[in-house]
């Protein structure tokens, strides 16, 4: 048996309402369930050269953002230690890997998740040649990918997906995300503004930030409040209820960062602007009544949330704020990952 071929995809970052943020025992276990929205545009891009050969000595060679990156070769030797379980014939894969993303680093957007989501989607349309053409289903796709990087699993689908067990959602589970049932059409299409405060690289790597929780004085209380503001989010978003939404969104972010505040070390990640720029939505808002909320990840930067419909109320308003900021992104509502090339031949 040989094949060779080059498969991309692009696969789009997530926004977490609800956060994941520490972990149980085990390979990569949630230590509550999360909810994010999938993205559009804010995208990893990554190409797969291959040649499967039985006999073969297992290689890979990654070239990101056009440099050969050893780091990166090195997480996903790793990774496919792990998912070895589902694609065997990673043990005499030879892969060529270009990957790169179309928003800039330390804007607050994780890149993990759109990287090691595309990864797994290329893996997993490989794995349909040597499969008579079957795809693996959307759970082991999110498996493979929350194996790589926890928030990935809920980047190969959209528009709103929910991982970790919790008896709300059927078929919940830690092991792969759902998309969130009932979504009220009032949520089908929010604008994620996202607003650039810092660019220093000082988003602390999720592998130290869940390690925080581990000893965490709060981690029991916190995993009540996740599984609380999940109920009351599912609600709100059945219903169509912006002023819940909002309020649990806020809620979510800022408690995030309260647990970093309170962890060993007191993680400090907003800059001033971070907290003038949440000021002034707040005064914002109670000013024209719009319906707009902020969140944060784990950084500086602010993601605002809005129906696309008040999108240019919106934007007057931060056009005209007073805070300073480096940069805008814009974003919204996503699907999930898109299929751009796939060609294969036997060898
Ligand atoms: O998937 P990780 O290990 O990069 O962790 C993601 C953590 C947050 O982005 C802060 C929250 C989340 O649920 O996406």
């Amino acid at each position: 048996m040989c094949i060779k071929g080059k498969v991309r995809f692009s696969s789009p970052s997530n926004i977490a309402i609800v956060k994941y943020w520490g972990k149980e025992p085990g390979d990569q276990i949630p230590m509550n369930p999360s909810l994010s929205m999938t993205l559009d545009h804010c995208r990893s891009f990554t190409t797969i050269d291959y040649v499967i050969k039985k006999g073969y000595e297992p290689h890979i060679e990654v070239v990101f953002e056009g440099k050969r990156s050893i780091d990166i070769e090195a997480k996903l030797q790793r990774w496919f230690t792990k998912i070895s379980y589902f694609f065997s014939w990673l043990n005499y894969a030879s892969l060529k890997v270009e990957s790169h993303n179309n928003f800039p680093h330390s804007a607050g957007i994780a890149s993990s998740a759109s990287g090691m989501s595309t990864m797994a989607m290329c893996l997993s349309a490989i794995d349909a040649h040597l499969n008579n053409g079957q795809m693996p289903g959307l759970d082991v796709q999110s498996n493979i990918s929350r194996l790589g990087s926890g928030s990935a699993s809920r980047s190969v689908m959209g528009p709103w997906v929910l991982w970790g067990k919790t008896d709300l959602v059927d078929g919940a589970c830690n092991e792969h995300a759902v998309v969130v049932p009932d979504v009220h059409s009032y949520f089908h299409n929010l604008k994620d503004t996202i607003i650039v405060v810092d660019k220093e690289p000082k988003r602390i790597s999720s592998r130290d930030g869940h390690t925080f929780m581990e000893l965490h004085p709060w981690r029991k209380g916190r995993i009540e409040q996740a599984h609380q503001n999940l109920e009351l989010l599912i609600n709100a978003m059945k219903k169509g209820d912006w002023s819940l939404f909002q309020k649990v969104t806020e809620n979510e972010a800022l408690s995030l960062h309260a647990l970093m505040l309170a962890s060993e070390g007191g993680i400090l990640l907003w800059k001033g602007n971070t907290v003038d720029w949440m000021h002034y939505i707040r005064d914002q808002r109670k000013r024209t009544s719009l319906p707009l909320t902020f969140t944060l990840d784990a950084g500086a930067n602010l993601h605002l949330l809005y129906p696309a419909e008040v999108k240019d109320q919106v934007m007057d308003i931060i056009e005209s704020s007073p805070v300073p900021r480096l940069e805008i992104l814009h974003d919204q509502t996503g699907k999930g990952p898109l299929m751009l090339l796939d060609e294969y031949d036997h060898c």
